[in-house]
């Protein structure tokens, strides 16, 4: 019975997408190389797993509506991370536990197991006792047509844990057994519960993986759990910490007691947008984030869903990155190199001296491009160093490098007449002889990756064609920058 609901809503939802698919053919904000639902709303990566030879990314996804509400899980698959072929939904809300009209399928994640592609995730429902969250399971055996276990759910909250926030289950593999880490909230304050199990169906709960007692916040959304060289990493989206919206911690995990002990944290990106980001391993053994590009900040009291919502669609993905450990146990988080398959364009420059006047570092249009400056710190007197993105003269976004006080920041105050806000972070500038900054350039998005990709920020940006000069300067001094490499990057998407 349950099993015809859930594929009835399937094949209701696909319709739904089908007919509003044509809607988006001339929507002006899509991006061209960045993942992107077919149409609606959008949210966190879901599931992403490397799965017989293809890239499948699911995602949090509304059909019906350009803005959050029920959530389905949207799926694509691709084979270089950049050119996608579009799958039924996977997952629908249908039965008691996951039906919640304003929830429905929450994040989660994939793993194959017996040749079966199993897909782990939340369930929100409402029994009349208020908002309940469980962990539940799906599985295929194509990786396309998904059955709900019938069993569901198989984890529900502990003993004095909001039910109304127990979410978001990321599951691993170790030694033969199956481990899962999932957000909670207890006392007003975040943790990360890990549970084990041996066939993916029966869990036992282990232990608190990790916990905030203040300084991480009240929840964990999204909390990812992966080992990188010899240690091993807890990353996830934590709330109540302001400006820190993605945070990692690399320690040690120890799974006779189920701890895990940090020795640092930092932060994976510190843009408006980006969120809620899920790894994976890929078949050339390179660990993979991708994050949402979007937050949930800029939308006050939930109301305002931004310029694209009026042009049927929500949402895209950030940047696939490679995660690096470094020698002092921090992360690099490094564009993926199936980029490089999209330039045009190619304009390099060596020697480049800038002082006041404007030095234009775009190629291509100058709206989807990516532009690599590297700046010789013992050669460079300036104060600052001012990026100007997307303009037309009066609008655009502007990065500033300020080399006097280590600091970077993102302004949005002027980017597109709706965008608002600064964001900072500190600038690691000592030991250093170079400093190398990275941007992309999309339809609506930049995303900067600064300090060898250790201090990035990923800030949406709606700017117009028009808005497509690109250009560098330094104010108080000089700066000497050893290279600029531009280009143009073809469209993936469509
Ligand atoms: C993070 C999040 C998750 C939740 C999902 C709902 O962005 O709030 O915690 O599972 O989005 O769409």
């Amino acid at each position: 019975m349950s099993k015809t609901l859930h594929l009835e809503n399937i094949k209701k939802v696909q319709k739904e997408i089908d007919s509003k698919k044509v809607l988006i053919k001339n929507a002006v904000m899509r991006q061209r190389y960045h993942f992107m639902a077919e149409e609606g709303w959008l949210n966190d990566p879901n599931g992403l797993i490397f799965f017989r030879g293809k890239y499948h990314f699911f995602y949090q996804h509304n059909p019906y509506n350009s803005f959050w509400g029920a959530m389905h899980w949207g799926h694509a698959v691709s084979e270089d991370l950049l050119h996608w072929e579009y799958l039924p939904v996977a997952l629908a809300p249908s039965e008691a536990y996951d039906d919640h009209k304003e929830g429905g399928c929450f994040s989660g994640s994939a793993i194959e197991h017996d040749g079966k592609l199993f897909l782990i995730y939340t369930g929100t429902t409402n029994y009349g006792d208020g908002f309940v969250q469980t962990q539940c399971v799906a599985y295929s055996e194509d990786g396309i047509h998904f059955e709900k276990y019938e069993k569901n759910p198989v984890i529900t909250a502990p003993e004095g844990y909001e039910p109304a926030n127990f979410r978001d289950p990321k599951v691993w593999e170790h030694d033969g057994m199956f481990y899962l880490v999932c957000g909670a909230k207890k006392d007003n304050l975040a943790k990360a519960l890990l549970y084990r199990s041996k066939n993916l169906l029966d869990w036992e709960y282990v232990n608190v993986m990790a916990e905030s007692r203040g300084e991480l916040g009240y929840m964990f959304e999204c909390p990812d759990f992966f080992q990188i060289g010899d240690k091993c990493v807890l990353m996830f989206s934590p709330m109540g910490l302001h400006e820190r919206t993605c945070v990692y911690l690399v320690g040690d995990m120890d799974y006779n007691t189920g701890k895990f002990y940090h020795t640092t944290m930092g932060e994976i990106d510190w843009g408006f947008d980006y969120y809620a980001p899920q790894s994976f391993l890929d078949a050339k053994g390179r660990r993979l984030i991708v994050g949402w590009a979007n937050a949930w900040d800029w939308m006050p009291f939930w109301k305002d869903w931004g310029p694209t919502y009026k042009e049927n669609w929500c949402g895209s993905f950030a940047i696939p990155r490679e995660v690096r450990l470094m020698p002092d146990n921090t992360l690099q988080f490094i564009p993926v190199e199936e980029l490089k398959s999209l330039r045009t364009d190619e304009r390099i420059r060596y020697g480049v001296e800038v002082e006041s006047e404007p030095v234009d570092i775009s190629a291509g249009d100058g709206v989807a491009y990516e532009s690599r400056l590297v700046l010789d710190l013992e050669r460079t007197t300036a104060e600052k160093v001012v990026l100007e993105l997307r303009s037309d003269g009066d609008l655009k976004s502007v990065v500033y490098l300020d080399l006097k006080h280590g600091q970077m920041t993102f302004d949005r105050n002027h980017s597109d007449g709706w965008s608002r806000g600064q964001t900072k972070s500190p600038l690691k500038l000592m030991d250093k002889k170079l400093l190398d900054i990275h941007l992309f350039s999309d339809q609506s998005s930049i995303e900067v990756f600064g300090s060898q990709y250790q201090t990035n920020h990923s800030c949406n940006v709606f700017a117009s064609d028009a808005q497509n000069k690109n250009t560098v300067q330094a104010l108080g001094g000089q700066a000497y920058f050893s290279s600029i490499i531009s280009y143009g990057l073809e469209r993936a998407i469509r």
